[in-house]
Order: C-alpha cells, then structure tokens, then sequence
C-alpha cells in the first residue's frame, strides 16, 4: 500500500449557520458543529483508505470562540497520522467575516477513525507521509493522542502508555 500524503485527504466543508442550528445565545449549537466535523473527518479518512470507515473516538475538541448566528463556516479535515487500521483525523474550523473575507479559527478537533471491510472488521490503511511543518508536528504527536485515547477508554494499561511515560521522564 502507498504512503500518501495529508493533502491527498483534504476535505473542505463550507456551511451556513441557520436559525434551527443554534443554542439560546444564537451561537451554533456544539453538537452541530460535532456533526459537521464528523462528517468532514470521515470523508477525508475515507479519501485516505479508499474504505469503510467508522468513528472510533473523539479525542479532543476545543469551542474556543462562538460562531454566532448567519457566519459561514469552513470545516477542513485531514488524515495527519495512519496506524495499522485507525487513521488520526485533525479538524480546523474557520469562520469568516462578511465584509472583508478574512477567515479566523474558531474551533479544532482530533477524531480517530477506523478502516474496514463490510462486515465491520478493521482492514489495513495505508501510511501518512507530512509535508509541511505543521503536518509533520501534528504526525509527531499523533502515537502519544492515540495512547491517550486508548488509556482513557481502557484499551491499554498505563505502563503500556510509552509516549506519555516519556513526557514525564
Ligand atoms: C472502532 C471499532 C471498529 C474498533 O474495533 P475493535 O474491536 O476495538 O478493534 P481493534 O481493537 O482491532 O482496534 C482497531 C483500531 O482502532 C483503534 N482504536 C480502538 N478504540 C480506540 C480509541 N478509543 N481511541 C483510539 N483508537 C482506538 C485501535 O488502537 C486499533 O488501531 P490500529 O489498528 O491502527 O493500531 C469498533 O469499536 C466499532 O465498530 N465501533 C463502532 C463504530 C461506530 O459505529 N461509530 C459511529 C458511532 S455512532
């Protein structure tokens, strides 16, 4: 199977935040803003493997500023780490200003999703090779997010959590 590179699984989604989507402070609602991010990581881990691919974990999200009522939202997702049958999605959301276009982050997210066949088993992906300088750091530290995810779902035990060991040594 042929490395690829994270542009290959760039996914760009840009949407309207409509009434029906916002909380009582007409922001978008947070569980919206899950959805529309999930549904940019899965085509891009999609784009990467060329399969079936299922949400594993939400690993991390970040609301840092509201996106308020009318704002046009860009959601832009990319593989930044492959495993064997998991794939580290990263998330950058965008809003943008009316008058001038200027795009600001608003929000990030990490989700792991998981390759495979039609019976739900998990199937091999193929490796990430970074480019640029913030894809090669976000791939640096995908293995140390992934053993934290499993540690936290209790998949692994903590001695088996190296990377994270080794952040305290
Ligand atoms: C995700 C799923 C396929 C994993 O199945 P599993 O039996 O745990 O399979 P494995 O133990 O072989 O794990 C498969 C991969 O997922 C990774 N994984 C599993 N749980 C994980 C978690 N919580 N965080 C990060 N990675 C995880 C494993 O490390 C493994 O990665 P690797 O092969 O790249 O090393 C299975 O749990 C599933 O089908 N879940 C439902 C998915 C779904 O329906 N999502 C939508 C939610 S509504």
């Amino acid at each position: 199977m042929n490395a690829k590179a994270p542009q290959e699984s760039r996914t760009i989604m840009t949407d309207l935040v409509l009434p029906s989507e916002t909380n009582p402070l007409n922001n978008l609602f947070g569980g919206e803003l899950l959805a529309r991010m999930d549904r940019a990581a899965a085509i891009s881990a999609r784009r990467h493997s060329r399969r079936i691919v299922v949400t594993a974990s939400v690993n991390h999200v970040a609301f840092n500023s509201a996106v308020p009522l009318g704002s046009v939202v860009t959601v832009e997702a990319k593989v930044s780490r492959a495993f064997r049958t998991s794939m580290e999605v990263f998330i950058d959301v965008w809003i943008e200003d009316r008058e001038s276009g200027a795009r600001t982050k608003a929000n990030e997210a990490i989700y792991t999703f998981v390759a495979v066949d039609e019976t739900g088993r998990p199937v091999a992906v193929p490796e990430v090779l970074p480019e640029t300088d913030l894809e090669k750091e976000r791939f640096a530290a995908a293995l140390r997010r992934k053993q934290l995810s499993l540690l936290l779902a209790g998949k692994i035990k903590p001695q088996d959590a190296t990377e994270l060991k080794a952040l305290f040594e």
